[in-house]
């Protein structure tokens, strides 16, 4: 795994920090909540109360009891009773329980035995309520009272009372006492849960950062990666390297970045190759200097010196006569070349810079329009021309041109077309202006034999020509006056099968001249 760069290191930290201090406070506030709201339903007030429920209920229940207790002791020892039994008479003992059961209506069964007799047993009719049953038993000792008739004690009797009290008693009893049981462990338990409430908080936001500050690493990854291979760009360009392209990748601001940069880089390279190129015509301009003015200076003594040699002959030899003649006509022609190249040269050396106005290159392209003809006539004489074609887009196409040089170099690129065609059949060389997005494309081309792969690369090398007459100073003229329109000029293959030259200017401010048209605004 790489190492974190500063930037990612910032992000995560960052992240950290908007992370940790909720968390901080999502603590203290979480634990205060849980444990405030765990303290409203358990705390030791409700449980004292519940204790204190529970305290009754037993009270209640003893209560209930001791009644039992004394119902027992009430019908037990009844004098009535005891007369019953000492008179042995089962009837009045039977009256005295039927007695005794109208009286405690919350007896369910009594019954008087005498060692395995019953003697007597009631319960009564039917009981409301569920309740539940308390056997208590009375025994009578035998020696309590003796028999009137006869000395035969009384044998021991029990009475037993099967006394209720209510179930719902018991059963509240019974829930309470488990409530307050279950309240006290809550009790117990209530640091422990506030500790794991905390602890399941604390665990699923810990989840939460990770995966956070994980989904932080991996999207500054990706933007760091893509900017550090920018900076990487940025110190190669630094270093004149010009050739470098940044890959494009995702839709955001990184994106632009790089697109400027490249955009950018796309200039710095055009403009170099400019400065290059018009540093190069420059050199080229200097050397034309020298050599038009090195071979001027002597064409004149050269051209009188023949003269003179042709008029001062005072012989009578009519071949001698007759060689003199041609003699002098062909230094007479190659000093008139010569003079030619000489203008050539020492007008490329004093090529003037573009001097730029506002124009509509519409406007420009009418003026040279009309002088195809006398450039047909310079170049075919009195031959079978061919036929030149101007396809002029019908929009506004603003340009800052200097129109002379510019004049001269459409003249330049229609001639070349022109000459590239002599001797062939039906030559076709055509002329298409348009606008393209923030250039104009003036494009010129012909169904000549167009330029060999080999030659392209000098093709705008000053002094490189393939003609016999040529200079090789026409396309180098061309393109340094483009250049200086801020413009470029290529080389392509013609859609009719010959050379094609492409030149792009900047569109520029509108031409004051000629205000804009309805249409266009
Ligand atoms: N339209 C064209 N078709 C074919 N070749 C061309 C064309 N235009 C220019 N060239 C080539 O480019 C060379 C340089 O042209 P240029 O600079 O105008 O000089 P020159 O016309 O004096 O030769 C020409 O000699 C020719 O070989
Ligand atoms: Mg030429």
């Amino acid at each position: 795994m790489r190492r974190l760069s500063r930037f990612e290191q910032k992000i995560l930290v960052a992240m950290g920090l908007v992370a940790l201090a909720p968390l901080a406070g999502a603590i203290v506030l979480g634990r205060s909540a849980v444990r405030d709201a765990y303290h409203t339903g358990v705390n030791e007030r409700i449980h004292a109360q519940l204790e204190g429920s529970v305290d009754l209920y037993q009270v209640h229940l003893e209560t209930l009891r001791e009644d039992a207790e004394r119902t027992t002791d009430a019908i037990a020892y009844h004098h009535a009773l005891h007369d019953a039994l000492d008179a042995a008479d089962r009837r009045a003992v039977d009256a005295h329980l039927g007695a005794m059961l109208e009286r405690f209506p919350h007896v369910a069964r009594v019954s008087v035995r005498q060692g395995e007799e019953v003697l007597a047993e009631r319960a009564p009719d039917g009981m409301d309520g569920e309740r539940r049953p308390v056997t208590l038993r009375r025994m009578l000792p035998a020696e309590t009272l003796a028999t009137p008739e006869g000395e035969r004690e009384r044998p021991e009797t029990e009475v037993e009372v099967v006394a209720t009290a209510p179930q719902a008693v018991f059963d509240r009893f019974q829930t309470a006492g488990e409530e307050a049981e279950l309240y006290a462990r809550l009790l117990e338990q209530s640091e422990f849960v506030s500790g794991t409430y905390v602890g399941v908080f604390l665990g699923l936001l810990g989840a939460l950062i990770v995966v956070a500050l994980g989904l932080g690493v991996l999207l500054s990854r990706r933007v760091t990666a893509r900017v550090t291979s920018l900076a990487r760009a940025v110190r190669r360009v630094g270093a004149g390297d010009l050739t470098v392209t940044v890959p494009l990748g995702g839709r955001d601001e990184v994106h632009e970045l790089t697109e400027a940069f490249n955009a950018m880089v796309r200039d710095l390279r055009a403009s170099r190759a400019r400065i290059e190129y018009l540093q190069r015509i420059g050199a080229w301009q200097e050397f034309a200097r020298r050599l038009a003015h090195e071979i001027k200076n002597p064409l004149t003594p050269i051209q009188l010196a023949a003269q003179e040699m042709h008029r001062s002959y005072q012989g009578d030899d009519p071949r001698y006569q007759r060689k003199l003649e041609d003699a002098c006509a062909i230094i007479e022609e190659e000093v008139a070349t010569l003079r030619r190249l000489v203008g050539e040269f020492s007008g490329f050396a004093k090529l003037p810079r573009a001097d730029l106005e506002a124009a509509d290159l519409r406007d420009f392209l009418g003026d040279v329009e009309r002088t195809v003809p006398a450039i047909l006539e310079d170049v075919y004489e009195d031959e079978e021309a061919p036929a030149v074609e101007f396809l002029v887009a019908d929009r506004e196409m603003p340009v800052r041109i200097d129109a002379m040089m510019l004049k001269r170099c459409v003249d330049n690129l229609l001639r070349n077309a022109l000459q590239a065609l002599r001797g062939r059949e039906g030559g076709h060389v055509r002329l298409r202006a348009l606008r393209e997005g923030e250039e104009v494309l003036l494009r010129i081309e012909d169904d000549g034999p167009g330029v060999a792969a080999k030659d392209r690369e000098r093709l705008f090398d000053p002094y490189f020509t393939t003609k016999s007459d040529g200079t090789g100073l026409g396309l180098a003229i061309v393109k340094k006056v483009v250049l200086e329109h801020g413009g470029e000029i290529t080389y392509a293959d013609s859609e009719l099968g010959g050379a094609c030259f492409e030149v792009r200017l900047p569109l520029g401010g509108r031409p004051s001249a000629r205000p804009p048209k309805k249409s266009e605004t």
